[in-house]
């Protein structure tokens, strides 16, 4: 009986576990860094002032023992929503911590939406394998959408209700 309790104490201390919370302003600087190192042109820092401010918006964080490592934006439209940002610090990736900040959006979100897109770069197979994976279809696809370089979107859709 001491073990299990011993256990259960160790689980809750487990610091090798994130914790995905809402964004708040401090962690500003952090998600900014990440940002600049996943995409070839970052989101700026009125961009997501501009999500914060927005009531539609859901702006959460992965942290690790006090780091951020990593982060996702998604914003409600009527009964829609959609992923605009997503990204994991690169030391960090492949561990699971964007699909635990995916699931956590989606979890906010699946009362209130029917469903929930996002668009994503013809290329980036890791990030389309990661959304197939939590049930997102292609459903179709924008012409040049991207630029820098120019490519193709995907447009992915998960239906939620
Ligand atoms: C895409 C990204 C967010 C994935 O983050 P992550 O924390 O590494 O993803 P997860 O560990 O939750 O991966 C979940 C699944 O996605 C797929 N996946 C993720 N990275 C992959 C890779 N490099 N190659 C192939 N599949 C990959 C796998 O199926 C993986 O499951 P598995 O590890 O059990 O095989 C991350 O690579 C990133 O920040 N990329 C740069 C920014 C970006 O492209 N954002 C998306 C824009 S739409």
């Amino acid at each position: 009986m001491y073990q299990s309790i011993l256990e259960n104490q160790r689980q809750k201390l487990d610091l090798d576990e994130p914790i995905i919370r809402d964004l708040s302003e401090s962690d500003l600087n952090q998600v900014l860094e990440i940002s600049k190192e996943s995409f070839i042109i970052p989101w700026s820092l009125k961009s997501f002032i501009n999500e914060l401010l927005n009531q539609n918006s859901i702006l959460k964080v992965a942290e690790l023992n006090g780091e951020v490592i990593g982060y996702v934006v998604a914003r409600k439209i009527v009964d829609e929503a959609e992923i605009l940002s997503l990204a994991v610090k690169k030391d960090f990736r492949r561990k699971g911590i964007a699909t635990k900040l995916m699931k956590s959006v989606l979890n906010e979100i699946k009362d209130f939406v029917k469903s929930c897109f996002l668009d994503v770069r013809v290329s980036n197979e890791p990030a389309i394998k990661l959304y197939e994976k939590l049930g997102f279809k292609k459903v179709g696809i924008r012409k040049k959408y991207y630029l820098y370089p120019e490519e193709d979107a995907l447009l992915m859709k998960l239906d939620i209700s």
